[in-house]
């Protein structure tokens, strides 16, 4: 089993949007995906569970109270399971900084599941903070995928992003973490600056960045306010295609094995 963290801090990038519809696509493509949803916000868990309450989440599994496989729920969608994430995990920054090893808890919690060996891949869905739940999947994980948006600031934030990436490898708390990909997201042709912004991001991290770029259209704003994935929303829509294309091209990298240790241009 990868485990991949979906991770950038900046806010309203397209995380959660890649996170539950780049596992829906690979679920369609038949890999045994696991989606954890680590952001106290849990706008995944209510695309992929609806309003279904009381489940013990993730956050369960940070305090260990429970192991990680208690918490695995089946969704509609075949080979797609979920860890659900509620509003417990916002006081999982506070608790869990006061507990011994506090950036290793997810970590232990996954290994469970790593055992287990029921899944291909395990996706989080991050939130956008570089607070405790943020450094514990990235502690967590074996690669970190990157969503970004087509705008001026695009680069900046990614600098820092590199920077807790190296330091989380350089404290012995996950030697190993690599950069799966870089993922353009929002992408607007008719605008001047969004292919500016992807020649530059193309230009400083070369082939760290992904071919498939998401287009920008309405139908994600409207598919998680119906509960649905793209794929259900708009199954022949301009975001399904990207979304089929992106998985297609993850599991061709994955096969491949090209992940990056330090991104071009750092
Ligand atoms: N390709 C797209 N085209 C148009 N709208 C999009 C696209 N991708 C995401 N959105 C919309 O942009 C908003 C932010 O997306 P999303 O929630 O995926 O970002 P996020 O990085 O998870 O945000 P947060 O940091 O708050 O967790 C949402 O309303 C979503 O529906
Ligand atoms: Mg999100």
């Amino acid at each position: 089993m990868k485990i991949i963290a979906i991770s950038n801090q900046k806010g309203g990038v397209g995380k959660t949007t890649t996170s539950v519809n780049l596992a829906a696509a690979l679920a369609e493509k038949k890999a045994r995906v696991l989606l954890a949803d680590i952001d106290p916000q849990g706008s995944a868990t209510s695309v992929l569970l609806g309003k279904e309450e009381g489940a013990p989440s993730i956050y369960s599994a940070l305090i260990g109270e429970r192991s990680a496989v208690e918490l695995v729920l089946p969704t509609r969608i075949k080979n797609l399971s979920l860890i659900p994430s509620d509003l417990d995990l916002a006081g999982a920054e506070i608790e869990v900084a006061r507990m011994d090893d506090h950036m290793m808890r997810l970590r232990v919690a996954f290994e469970s599941l790593r055992k287990q060996n029921l899944f291909d891949y395990l996706l989080m869905d991050c939130p956008p903070s570089l607070g405790i739940l943020m450094s514990n999947a990235l502690a967590a994980a074996d690669e970190i995928f990157v969503p970004i948006q087509c705008e001026y600031y695009a680069l900046e934030g990614l600098g820092l992003l590199m920077e807790v990436t190296e330091r989380i490898r350089a404290s012995g708390a996950n030697p190993s973490l690599s950069i799966s990909g870089l993922l353009l997201t929002m992408f607007d042709s008719r605008t001047n600056l969004n292919p500016a912004v992807e020649k530059e991001v193309r230009n400083h991290f070369q082939e760290v960045v992904y071919n498939t770029v998401i287009p920008r259209t309405v139908r994600f704003a409207e598919a998680p306010s119906h509960g649905r994935t793209i794929l259900e929303h708009d199954p022949n829509g301009i975001g399904s295609v990207a979304y089929r294309r992106l998985a297609k091209e993850f599991l061709d990298r994955q096969k491949k094995g090209i992940t990056f240790v330090n991104a071009p241009g750092q």
